[in-house]
């Protein structure tokens, strides 16, 4: 087993949220990476990209959560791996260093002054590596009209922005010059936060992971798009039972996941799905079902009609694995965002679409093939950046 102390990694993934369903695989993973790459590696987008970043197994990970239990504890109670597949890099994994996450009810100034703190300190741990920071805390209620908060001092002095821990996270991030992946639903990306980004020369990626049911929608949306096939409807089910299925059952945590869930449809068809029925015939659910786990089960029921508007259907059912699917896209987000902010970019990319549900930043691409050829303009420019 590799000693992670004895590295050198090239790369610092600091997870808020670390001990979660997705962190904990992720942690999982990056300790595997250094015993046996061949099981990780085929799985990330990234691995023959950016050479300039150095070896993509070269990887630390630190991090903040509330729970107490320890990293191993909570791969355990996740159940996303079974223990003949981690057990072996449990010595790897206690050498992670995680902090106490700062609780809400203190003022956000004071929060993001803890979590700086705690950043500078993996920094220099870790002094070889660029700093990423992935947000991954629970789906939770937006702030109220995000334009509101003009300067900085007016977001810190208010209670409801203390109370979205997210934010004390991104503002730390910001401050100590650390580039930010929002893999949560939750926004961030107030224009105030994409300022400081711009100011301090951090790149913003996010907003909500496309992992499962999402990313195969905008495939066969972009697809029956270009073969001028019409879409009628749409319902979409899903089923899971892990801590964050369980949360989108609070319909306050839900409204962000489902808004980004559902509006993207049109975005890509450019037309109301449901407009012949005066209302929406998209319909998006997401159900708590304990006995799944992170193994989650989605169902698609697309209606569409062809030529004389002859009606057609098609049904998806996707059998996934919630935090196998969502743990190495936080990988390939993290070297990104280290790419794109060692070739100079800042602030909000909407050309990394292709990875979210809600890509910050103004013009994102909508469909597949829109989304794959800006990844590849985004790639190339980095590459010319980079001499
Ligand atoms: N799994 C997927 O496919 C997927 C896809 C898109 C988005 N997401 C989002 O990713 C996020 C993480 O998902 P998950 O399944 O790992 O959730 P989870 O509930 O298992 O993990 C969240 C973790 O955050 C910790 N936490 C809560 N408050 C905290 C705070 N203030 N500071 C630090 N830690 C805190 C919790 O203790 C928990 O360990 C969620 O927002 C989810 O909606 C997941």
């Amino acid at each position: 087993m590799n000693n992670l102390s004895n590295a050198s990694p090239n790369l610092l993934i600091m997870v808020a949220g670390a001990k979660g369903a997705v962190a904990s695989t992720l942690a999982a993973a990056v300790t595997m990476l250094q015993d046996d790459p061949s099981t990780i590696l085929p799985g990330l987008t990234t691995a023959d990209k950016f050479p300039f970043l150095g070896p993509c197994h070269a990887i630390a990970m630190a991090g903040w959560d509330s729970a107490s239990i320890d990293l191993t504890e909570a791969i355990a109670h996740h159940q996303v791996l079974p223990p003949a597949m981690w057990l072996s890099c449990k010595p790897a994994l206690a050498q992670i260093p995680l902090r106490p996450a700062p609780s809400t009810t203190l003022p956000l100034a004071e929060q993001a002054q803890q979590i700086k703190t705690d950043i500078e300190q993996f920094k220099k741990r870790f002094s070889t590596a660029k700093p990423v920071l992935i947000n991954l805390l629970p789906a939770a209620c937006d702030l109220s009209d995000p334009r509101r908060f003009e300067s900085l001092d007016a977001l810190l002095s208010d209670s409801s922005a203390a109370a979205l821990p997210d934010l004390a996270y991104v503002l730390a991030a910001i401050d100590a010059g650390v580039s930010v992946v929002n893999f949560s639903p939750n926004t961030v990306e107030l224009p105030l936060i994409c300022r400081l980004a711009h100011e301090n020369k951090v790149v913003l990626a996010g907003r909500d992971g496309k992992s499962g049911q999402t990313y195969f929608k905008v495939v066969l949306a972009s697809a029956l798009k270009a073969r001028g096939l019409y879409v009628d409807g749409w319902y979409s089910l899903n089923i899971l039972g892990n801590a964050d299925g369980r949360n989108l059952m609070d319909p306050n945590h839900a409204c962000g996941k489902l808004n980004n869930k559902t509006n993207l449809l049109d975005d890509i068809l450019e037309y109301s799905v449901g407009e012949r029925y005066g209302e929406s015939a998209h319909t998006v659910r997401i159900d708590y079902y304990p006995p799944r786990g992170d193994a989650k089960e989605a169902w698609d029921v697309i209606d569409i009609k062809g030529i004389f508007g002859m009606p057609m259907s098609l049904r998806l059912n996707l059998q996934g694995r919630d935090s196998i699917l969502a743990a190495p896209m936080a990988l390939d987000m993290a070297r990104w965002s280290a790419a794109l902010q060692t070739a100079g970019f800042a602030g909000p990319i909407a050309d990394l679409g292709f990875y979210f549900k809600k890509p910050v930043g103004g013009q994102a691409p909508l469909t597949f093939q829109a989304q794959l050829a800006a990844l590849r303009r985004l790639e190339r420019s980095i590459i010319e950046r980079m001499g």
